[in-house]
């Protein structure tokens, strides 16, 4: 058995108050043993131990023991952690947190420092050693600006963090929870349901279905007829979707399509090949795109093929002012192009 385990196993029968006998494990850990394992240092000082050091001679043990990775002001070297800086970050997109600009009690950095830097050589420092690091880490942080200024055990508590308010006990069941605990409706939520696109031109069935249960030759009549009605749509020609990609650089001046896609001056075509004419509830339509959606017309391939040709030959009063695509292998790549862009 590892020592650590030992001493922890120890410590736990002395400090576990529920089982006052012992498990016929380990010995008694010595007081120094004890004291070894007993570094935390807690927000209200208890912990700490006898000792002082100044900011410059923390800058020189950090020279020394710590720059190699924090850089020489904590600015850090290439992607090791940086000590200082991100003042009035905390609440930027990214923001910096830092000993100086996030940790609400100086108690953490001395533990820290003390259990677990320098990296590969964790509980090195002298106490007098961390209150010196603590005192030029507060130096870089410009929290003290005098070089001489001495951080010990006696004044440890006077030193204001930036961010000590920053941090408070969690209130999510006063916050949060009344918002989340709502009655939410199962049924019947919906007054009017819309049809606004057929499975048969939306293509969501993979064309080896057809094949496949053709194959299997089922004797059951309802695949049958499914199979019949099916309409058969091509796999997508990728070629030809990498060629309607770069006719659509004229359509983009308008219109969005991918993850991130928002309406704009047309609306965004994310799973427009198969849809309903007009069916994006967050775009303004002109009244002749109102119109064509209340008589049910679908964007299928023709459609597509006639409006994207000359906008007005399908619908004369639409407000897309585009020209339209003038030659027919355009017109093929940009329709399976848009097959392409579901949603
Ligand atoms: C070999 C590189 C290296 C050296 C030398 C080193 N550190 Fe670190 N330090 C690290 C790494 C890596 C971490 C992050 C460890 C982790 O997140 O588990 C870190 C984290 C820290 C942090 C916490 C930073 C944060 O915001 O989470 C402090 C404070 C710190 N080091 C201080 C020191 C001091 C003081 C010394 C000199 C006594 C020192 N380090 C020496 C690599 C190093
Ligand atoms: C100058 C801007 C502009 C350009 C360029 C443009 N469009 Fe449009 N598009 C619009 C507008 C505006 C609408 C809405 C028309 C309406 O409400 O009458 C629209 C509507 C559409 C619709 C119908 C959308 C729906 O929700 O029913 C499709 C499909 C479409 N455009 C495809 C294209 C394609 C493909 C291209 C390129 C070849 C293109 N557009 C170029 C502005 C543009």
């Amino acid at each position: 058995m590892s020592k650590f385990l030992k001493v922890l196993i120890a410590a736990c029968v002395i400090a576990g108050p529920v089982s006052a006998g012992t498990y016929g494990l380990g010995r008694t850990a010595t007081s120094d043993e004890v004291k070894a394992w007993d570094t935390d240092i807690r927000p209200d000082g208890v912990g700490l131990p006898v000792g002082s050091g100044t900011v410059a001679q923390g800058e020189e043990v950090f020279a020394d023991k710590c720059a190699a990775c924090h850089g020489d002001f904590g600015e850090a070297v290439g992607r090791w952690p940086v000590l200082s800086g991100g003042h009035g970050s905390l609440a930027d997109d990214r923001p910096v947190k830092t000993v100086g600009s996030y940790w609400p009690y100086l108690s953490t950095a001395y533990d820290y420092i003390y259990r677990a830097m320098p990296f590969g050589n964790a509980q090195s420092l002298s106490s007098d050693e961390v209150y010196a690091l603590v005192a030029y880490i507060l130096y870089v942080n410009d929290t003290v600006d005098d070089e001489a200024f001495t951080l010990s055990n006696e004044n440890f508590l006077s030193v204001e963090q930036e961010n000590a308010g920053g941090f408070f006990m969690d209130n999510r069941s006063e916050v949060e929870y009344p918002k989340f605990t709502r009655s939410v409706c199962m049924d019947n939520c919906k007054d009017v349901v819309e049809i606004t696109a057929r499975a048969a031109v939306v293509d969501v069935t993979p064309e080896e279905t057809a094949a496949a249960a053709a194959e299997n030759s089922t004797t059951n009549e309802e695949v049958e007829t499914v199979v019949v009605e099916e309409v058969a749509m091509p796999v997508l020609n990728e070629e030809l979707v990498a060629k309607g990609a770069k006719v659509f650089k004229k359509c983009k001046a308008c219109h969005k399509v991918g993850a991130k896609a928002k309406n704009s001056t047309g609306p965004h075509l994310n799973g427009i090949f198969g849809s309903a004419v007009g069916a994006n509830e967050k775009f303004k339509y002109s009244k002749g795109m109102k119109a064509a959606a209340s008589e049910g017309l679908m964007w299928d391939a023709e459609n597509l093929r006639t409006f994207l040709k000359k906008p007005k030959d399908l619908i004369k009063k639409t407000k897309m002012s585009f020209k339209g695509l003038k030659k027919d292998k355009d017109l093929d790549a940009i329709i399976e192009y848009l097959k392409s862009v579901s949603n």
